[in-house]
């Protein structure tokens, strides 16, 4: 395992012999989430860069940012388990922004216009800063993004098609806790009840799927919010059914197995998202 802290460093370690070689961006406390992602990318590639770096410009809320959780030390430790053949780049924040820590503006043929995108303005114009920094400056043959994330999958694909850059973007599938709940490094801030409450949403979503085919969206979506109006400590951010490529709603007549379902809450201060295929 070699670990860089400057883009230069790792710029000038990189050639041709090490492809393919496949990245897997990441913002640390790694979890089995992070490590199907890590471990798909070993077995596909000859080399495998993994970033840590919370980005800041993602983060539309400075308490949010502050109390994201690092552990560098630790995720070191199970990166050099999985492989010894890895590059681990942890840059600082001045090293992928210089003295300007803004996001770059970038076209995003509206995907960002909605749920994660319309709940956290301008998440994704970071988001999408930060991965065509890394995109244009390491040139990966492959680069992991995981379904948990799905919204931002898609739109990590259209940018990279949109800029014309090579890099294939591989979604990979969400892996979960056995109660259900989408593994995620903010569940490390839960406590025992909170991660039970947290498997309400996965719940949500499996309900949706099991009666996809038996009720419209209109009837699913108001039994959505009459069972989250009974759960005091969770709050839905918002639950919907939409195409899987545009991310449009689905009509509000059309029976629910025609799209994906997403879901977003608040558990206290903390927000978390989920997803599901409802075909
Ligand atoms: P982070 O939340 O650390 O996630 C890094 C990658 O792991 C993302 O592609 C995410 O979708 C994936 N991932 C997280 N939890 C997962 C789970 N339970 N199952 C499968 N994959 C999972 O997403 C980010 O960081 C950042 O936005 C980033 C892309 C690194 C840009 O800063």
């Amino acid at each position: 395992m070699k670990v860089f802290q400057t883009s230069h460093s790792l710029v000038e370690y990189l050639s041709d012999e090490i492809r393919p070689f496949g990245m897997v961006p990441t913002m640390g406390t790694l979890h089995p989430g992070h490590l199907s992602l890590i471990e798909r990318a070993v077995k596909e590639n000859q080399t495998v860069l993994i970033s840590i770096f919370i980005n800041p410009t993602q983060f539309d809320n400075k308490m949010d940012l502050n109390s994201y959780p690092i552990n560098i030390d630790e995720d070191l430790r199970i990166i050099k388990k999985i492989s010894k053949n890895v590059l681990v780049y942890v840059p600082k924040v001045d090293d992928i922004y210089g003295r300007k820590v803004e996001s770059k503006s970038f076209e995003l043929g509206g995907l960002d216009e909605v749920m994660e995108g319309e709940k956290r303005p301008g998440h994704f114009q970071g988001v999408v800063t930060v991965i065509a920094h890394f995109l244009k400056t390491f040139y990966p043959d492959n680069a992991y993004f995981g379904e948990k994330d799905f919204q931002q999958l898609l739109i990590i694909d259209h940018i990279t098609r949109s800029m014309k850059i090579k890099t294939r973007i591989i979604g990979c599938p969400i892996i979960r806790e056995s109660n259900g709940l989408a593994m995620s490094s903010r569940n490390s801030l839960l406590n025992s009840n909170e991660r039970k409450l947290a498997s309400k949403l996965f719940e949500t979503l499996q309900f949706a799927k099991s009666n996809a085919k038996k009720m419209t969206y209109r009837t699913l979506k108001n039994m959505v919010g009459g069972f989250f109006e009974n759960h005091n400590e969770l709050t839905l951010d918002y639950f919907r059914i939409a195409d899987p490529k545009t991310l449009k709603e689905i009509h509000l007549e059309r029976p629910v197995d025609q799209g994906h379902g997403f879901i977003a809450a608040y558990l206290g201060k903390i927000r978390l998202i989920d997803n599901l295929d409802m075909s």
